[in-house]
This record gives structure tokens, sequence and C-alpha cells, in this order.
């Protein structure tokens, strides 16, 4: 029971009770962390799934209990809930109900198990009285939770800010790891994953965070034409399919960096039932190079191809025999691609793109006034001048001049009484109107490069203030 689950961490031990609750028909699964006069003290895993029925819940709590597993079930060592549980916490409770059965529950203290090998059985009022409660999950009739205890990696303090600084960074990184590992689940609407944080004891409403599917091959464009490729082995009459992508060069999106330097995240991509089980990592197929970082392969392992691949215990890894990299080198595309052709060709894309940023002019970064979004990709195409920002702010103007260049306080002003207009229905913010915002900052930046203005830039901005002031009174009628 100590070393079971040795390999977990936090994600990737809440990711394998998501299995269960997804393999259990669930369409919710709530992860709580809840706070006992401050200090947090236990992690429940909600879902509305089917449920375990009375006579079967002794198999489910019992390490290595198989049973037979259906052609799309996530569960296989009948290890997950257990491993998963002991890796974080010394006590682990189930409580569950079936459609029309009693609550039942039962609890593993990890000390006791020493003695004597047996779990407590919960008594069934207190197991009806925890799933009967509502936390927000849609009700289905049958459910079950799975409560953590004595979870070795919690804080012990009681300080708020701590806690909530811990909670945050907790959700953050292992909504990460359940949005890439289940994105493909989470985007096709078969479950959605929620946390959520409660003060033991009382009944207030939380505001759930809901985990964003992150899918790892969710480019708007590829990089190159004709991708991505599949590329084919066949191997003891199985085939195998490698399905090739080339991301575009430079992305800042967040699929793209996933939770670091993408080039850690080049290589294959293994799904097994919809669920990713290993982000990354060329298995021997090729060493992993910052120029590779733009291919990512996308590989379905059901069915039988087991004779080629295995998991780990954690689900988190996937293990290759000998006979993968044979097929690897046999895989070819109808066009007849291989997958050498296909490096070269993500290295090609890869060093035309560094290339190319590398031959633009630097640019003033912009500041203020910007979304986040759009400043990480000009910070991404574009190099920066050592210089201060420019904002591009609203303010109240005494005429009807579109804009305002003040060089001193590196600010492009807009004039407001054209912003509810060009606002239309929406909110106004600091970041509002990204389009006519990056509009003008292409035409102006330039403007803010030097220490003198020219007599052509002052001409420049006499001339685009015209123009620009009469399209908007324009706009405007
Ligand atoms: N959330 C759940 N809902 C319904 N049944 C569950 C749930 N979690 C676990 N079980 C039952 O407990 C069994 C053991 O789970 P686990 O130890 O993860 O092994 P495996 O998933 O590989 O079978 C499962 O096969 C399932 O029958
Ligand atoms: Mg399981």
């Amino acid at each position: 029971m100590e070393a079971i689950g040795r390999n977990h961490s936090f994600e990737t031990a809440l990711a394998d009770l998501v299995d269960n609750s997804i393999d259990a028909g669930a369409t919710h699964v709530l992860i709580r962390f809840v706070r006992g006069r401050g200090r947090l003290c236990s992690l429940y895993v909600v879902d509305n799934g089917r449920g375990i029925a009375p006579d079967r819940i002794d198999e489910a709590m019992t390490v290595g209990g198989r049973r037979a597993y259906g052609e799309a079930d996530l569960g296989w060592f009948g290890l997950g809930l257990k491993a998963a549980s002991f890796s974080q916490a010394r006590e682990l409770t189930v409580l569950s109900r079936a459609a029309g059965a009693v609550a039942v529950g039962r609890r593993w203290r990890l000390g006791e198990a020493k003695t004597h090998f047996l779990c407590d059985i919960v008594p069934e009022s207190f197991a009806a009285q925890e799933l009967d409660q509502d936390r927000g999950v849609p009700d289905s009739g049958s459910g079950t939770i799975v409560r953590w205890d004595e979870v070795g990696g919690f804080p012990a303090t009681r300080d708020k800010d701590q806690v909530e600084r811990f909670i945050s960074r907790k959700v953050t990184a292992a909504g990460d790891h359940l949005g890439l590992v289940f994105h493909r689940l989470i985007e096709s609407g078969r479950v959605s994953i929620t946390f959520d944080v409660h003060e033991a004891g009382t009944a207030g409403p939380t505001s759930p965070i809901a985990v964003e599917p992150i899918n790892p091959f969710g480019y708007l464009r590829p990089g190159a034409t004709g991708f991505p490729k599949d590329l084919r082995a066949t191997v003891d009459g199985q085939t195998l399919t490698f399905r090739c992508h080339i991301w575009p060069p430079r992305s800042t999106a967040r699929q793209f960096k996933l939770n670091g330097r993408p080039a850690e995240y080049q290589g294959m991509y293994f799904y097994r039932r919809d669920r990713l089980l290993q982000p990354g990592g060329w298995e021997g197929v090729h060493a992993p190079h910052a120029k590779l970082q733009l291919a990512r392969v996308e590989v379905e392992i059901d069915g039988d191809v087991e004779a080629l691949l295995r998991m780990n215990p954690e689900k988190s890894r996937v293990q290759v025999r000998p006979e993968f990299g044979q097929a690897c080198e046999a895989a070819r595309a109808e066009d007849g691609t291989g997958f050498s052709d296909y490096f070269h060709l993500a290295e090609q894309v890869y060093q035309a793109g560094n290339k190319r940023r590398s031959t633009r002019k630097p640019m003033v970064p912009p500041g203020r006034g910007f979304t986040p979004g759009l400043r990480s990709t000009i910070e991404a195409e574009i190099e920066s001048l050592r210089v201060d920002p420019v904002d591009l702010r609203w303010r109240e103007f005494d005429d009807d001049q579109f804009f305002d260049i003040d060089r001193d306080e590196r600010t492009i002003w807009l004039n407001k009484r054209y912003r509810k207009m060009l606002l239309g229905d929406r909110h106004g913010g600091l970041n509002d109107l990204p389009l006519i915002k990056t509009m003008i900052y292409l035409l102006m930046e330039d403007v803010f490069q030097g220490e003198y203005l020219g007599s052509r830039d002052k001409d420049n901005i006499e001339l685009w203030k015209s123009l620009l002031t009469t399209a908007v009174r324009a706009e405007r009628r």
C-alpha cells in the first residue's frame, strides 16, 4: 500500500480518479478543496456517474481487483483508485450510490492497513447524507464521492492568504493537466470537470472554475501545406497510424506552449480511448531537438497494438517495445512521406520562421490599452526595441480630432467622444477595441522610435489625423 502509485503527482492522481468517473458515465466531475476552520483538510471528487452497487464496493476497494472491462473503458489495472489516492493521502473514503440501491461507503486508512488488511465500513446514513448534499453537480440519481484526508502535500497553515495561494496554484496546475489529458472528452461535451473550494460546515454557494480543454494540435492553420499527414505502418497485421502535425512557427498559443517551453512538448501524443496518455517524447525514434519543436504526432493506441506499446500503471507514460521503432521506420504516407522527410520538413518550417523574424524591423513595444493576447502575439512576431512602450488610451478632447500623439507621455490618445459609437453594444474597458488600436499602433509606432520627430513624421501625423478624423466623422453620421 505504501509503495503503489509512487510515480503519481497530484495532477496524474486526480486524472486517474476522473478516469473512473468517466468510465462510470459521469457527465460532471467536481473536484472540491475543503477547508476546516481555515486549514485545508480534505479533497472530494464528486461525480454523477453510475455509482457502485452494494455487492461491488468491496471489489472496487480491493487492490488489483480487476473487473470485466468494456471496449471504451479507461480502467485497466484495478489499481487506479487506490494507487492514486494513497500516493497523495493517508485516508481514502469512497461513498457511492447506484441507481435504486442504498448508499454504500468504505474507508481505507494507511496506518491500519499495515496491521490488518481490511477497510472500514461507513454507515449507510453517513454515506447517504454526504451523497445527498447539493454541490452543484447535476443529479442523475446515482453517483460517487471519493474523499481524501490527511493529504500529504496540503499546507499545515491556517493563514488565509497562504491557503488561497496554494489552492490557486494547484487548481491552475491540475486544471492544465486535466484540460490536456481529457481535451477530446471535454471538447466533445462528454464530460465537464470543475474545481471549487468549500468551507466545511457552511452551505454558501461557491463559484466553480471549469477546466478548459487544451488541444495540443489546436492551431488555426498548419505550419506546412498537406499537413497533418497520416503515416501508416503494419505490424503483425495491425495498422498503426501516426498523424504527423507541423505547428505554425513561433506560436504563443497556450495549446502550443502547454506548461513550459514548447521544445519539451515535441513528439508523440498517445491517445487511448480519447484520453491522452503521454504529451510528447520521441520514444527513441529521434532525439529531442529545439529544431523539432513544431513536430507533434498523434497516435491512437486503441485496439490491438498492445504488442507494440504498454502503458505504465499511472497511465501517464507509454512504454514502447523494440518493434515500435521498426514500425516508425517503415511508416509511410500515401505520397511516400516517411518519418525522416517529416522531420526534415518540420525543421525547415521552424528555421524559416526564425529567419523571417530576424529580417523584420524591430518595433516599439505596445504598453497599456492592448489585450494581453495581442501583446504576446506582437512580442512573438517582432523584436522589441529597448525603449519605453507606447500606451493607447482614451481621453476627452476639446475638438473632434480622432487621435493625438504625446511623445513625452509615450501615449497615443484617442478621442473619447467616438468611443461609445465604436463600441456599439459592447462594454468599454482598458483593453477595448483591439482592432482599431492595433491599426493605429501599426501606423504610429515608428513616430515613437527616435529622439526627435523629423519633418516627414510631423507631416505624416497631420495627414493621418486629417484622414482618420474625416473617416470617423463619416462613420458617426
Ligand atoms: N467514480 C466511480 N464511479 C463508479 N465506479 C467506480 C468509481 N471509481 C471506482 N469505481 C469502481 O472501482 C473499480 C476499481 O477502480 P480502480 O482501482 O481505478 O481500477 P480500474 O479503474 O482499473 O478498474 C472500478 O473498476 C469501478 O468498478
Ligand atoms: Mg481506474
